[in-house]
């Protein structure tokens, strides 16, 4: 583990269900650090606005609606006692109903309004100012923290992360085909990269991850390898 003076930010940007979370939460724990999962937060205002019908049944947002309501809106992270985190929205623990399809079809769209960015940015920053922070997300190493000192990108094929979500659907009893998990996965591909606002790229400082093949361990093992070896730089570094 580090010492406080050694803390860093850590961000984990890349596409979706490339076992980001799962990876950014291993290495957390193992460091000692906080974890932040940024997709949690976009996912929270996006059930926020659906509860309030600021989605219509074409899918669109009340954009003006949503933007006026975002200081209505407190986002936080509860810990259970075995230190894994429960996202609540106002209070409510929200962390199930963040994962269902439904939020995951509609939470693009919401994540490309600036109005939501801005203020989710301002929120992600304040929990990073005392640094010894895992967060993961879009667009955490190129707009959030675009100094933070480890970076990495992941991705994966379309057709392994599909089959990946696909299995964590079915385990929660989401009663959905592959090919909607497909479809969704790269529809989501598409507005990320596509939005005006903090689109998602891979920062020029990033290092790059292709888990399409990896153990979960073996993804540990390299990042917890970067974070020494990120830390040793920067001792030699003065
Ligand atoms: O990582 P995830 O699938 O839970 O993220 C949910 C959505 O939120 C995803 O479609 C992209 C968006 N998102 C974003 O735009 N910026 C982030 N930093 C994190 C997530």
């Amino acid at each position: 583990m580090s010492s406080d003076t050694d803390k860093i930010i850590i961000a984990i940007d890349g596409y979706s269900s490339t076992g980001k979370s799962t990876m950014a939460r291993a290495l957390a724990s193992t460091i000692g650090y906080r974890y932040i999962d940024s997709g949690a937060m976009y996912r929270a205002v996006t059930l926020w606005a659906m509860r309030h019908g600021l989605i219509g049944a074409d899918g669109s947002v009340d954009t003006e609606a949503l933007a006026a309501a975002l200081p209505a809106i407190k986002i936080d992270f509860a810990v259970r006692p075995d230190g894994s985190q429960l996202t609540t929205l106002n209070g409510e623990v929200v962390e199930s109903a963040i994962r269902t399809l439904e939020v995951s079809a509609h939470v693009s769209p919401v994540a490309a309004i600036p109005a939501v960015r801005h203020a989710l940015t301002r929120m992600q920053r304040e929990m990073g100012a005392t640094k010894g922070i895992v967060m993961d997300g879009r667009d955490i190493g190129t707009t959030v923290f675009p100094h933070a000192e480890m970076k990495v990108f992941c991705d994966a094929s379309a057709e392994k992360r599909a089959s990946r979500r696909l299995l964590e659907l079915q385990a929660k009893g989401e009663n959905v085909s592959y090919d909607e998990v497909l479809e969704n996965v790269r529809s989501r591909d598409y507005i990320d990269e596509h939005r005006e606002e903090s689109p998602l790229r891979c920062a020029p400082d990033a290092v790059r991850l292709d888990n399409s093949d990896m153990t979960k361990d073996e993804q540990n093992a390299f990042l917890l390898s970067l974070f020494h070896n990120t830390i040793a730089r920067l001792h030699a570094n003065g």
